[in-house]
């Protein structure tokens, strides 16, 4: 796999934190994001013998929520660039008995190994903030996606109030990375996580970009005052 220098730094991050991942980020966003995945889940549901693309997958939150809501014949592929990851998404979905449909493969989502137009929807949940080259990914997403098909982006975003936005940055610089080490994660990594979502595009820039990646079709829907973002994203 093709990995930047920035590829590999998030790699080990991921990798590292990847034991407490799922119970920091409940932890960290008051367990909103379980509501923000199902309603990314909800506009990306498949049908029969359809295929996604989880980019980014993570422990499997987005896949396997996305498998739980779709016909019984549909099927995930999740990538990642963190073994550890990867390994844990695995673990999940044989436990939750949706591993026959459910498939996870170490993989860079700025060079996507899948020819073009091989899925009906891909998704992407907390995850293109983390790309090197968001321009890039964002263009192997378009270009993996059948004509007809959908891509559904959920990602932390900017509040277009600045009130929201000066509460937020208070929460997110302060305590989160005090919380995170609290509860034994990476400090380091949390302290990521604020300056990650402060380079990141805000909502519309985030549309125009999905735009000038070749979607042709694009809306979003801001979620807790902003906070975080859904893009839907259509060839
Ligand atoms: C914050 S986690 C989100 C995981 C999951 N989607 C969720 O909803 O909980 C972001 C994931 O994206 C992965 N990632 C970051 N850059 C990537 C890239 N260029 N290609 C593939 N995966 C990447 C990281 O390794 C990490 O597991």
């Amino acid at each position: 796999m093709a990995r930047s220098d920035h590829d590999r730094r998030m790699a080990e991050m991921f990798d590292t934190i990847a034991p407490h991942y799922d119970f920091l980020n409940h932890a960290l966003s008051a367990g909103r994001d379980v509501g923000w995945r199902r309603r990314a889940v909800a506009l990306a549901r498949l049908g029969p013998g359809e295929t996604a693309l989880d980019v980014g997958v993570g422990t499997g939150d987005l896949s396997l929520a996305l498998l739980a809501a779709s016909d019984a014949t549909a099927r995930v592929i999740g990538i990642d660039l963190s073994e550890e990851m990867l390994r844990r998404a695995r673990r999940r979905a044989d436990a939750a008995g949706l591993g026959a449909r459910f498939t996870a493969e170490a993989a860079n989502a700025q060079a996507l190994p899948y020819a073009d137009g091989r899925f009906d929807r891909v998704v992407a949940a907390f995850a293109v903030r983390n790309f090197g080259d968001l321009d890039a990914g964002l263009r192997q997403m378009r270009r993996v996606l059948r004509p007809g098909g959908r891509a559904v982006v959920l990602e932390l975003s900017t509040p277009p109030s600045a009130l929201v936005r000066a509460g937020f940055g208070l929460y997110f610089h302060h305590l989160s990375p005090r919380l995170a080490a609290l509860l034994g994660g990476d400090p380091g990594a949390y302290r990521y996580l604020p300056r990650s979502v402060a380079r990141f595009p805000g909502a519309e820039e985030l549309a125009r970009i999905l735009g000038a990646a070749g979607f042709g079709r694009v809306r979003f829907e801001r979620l807790a005052l902003g906070v975080a973002a859904i893009h839907v994203a259509e060839p």
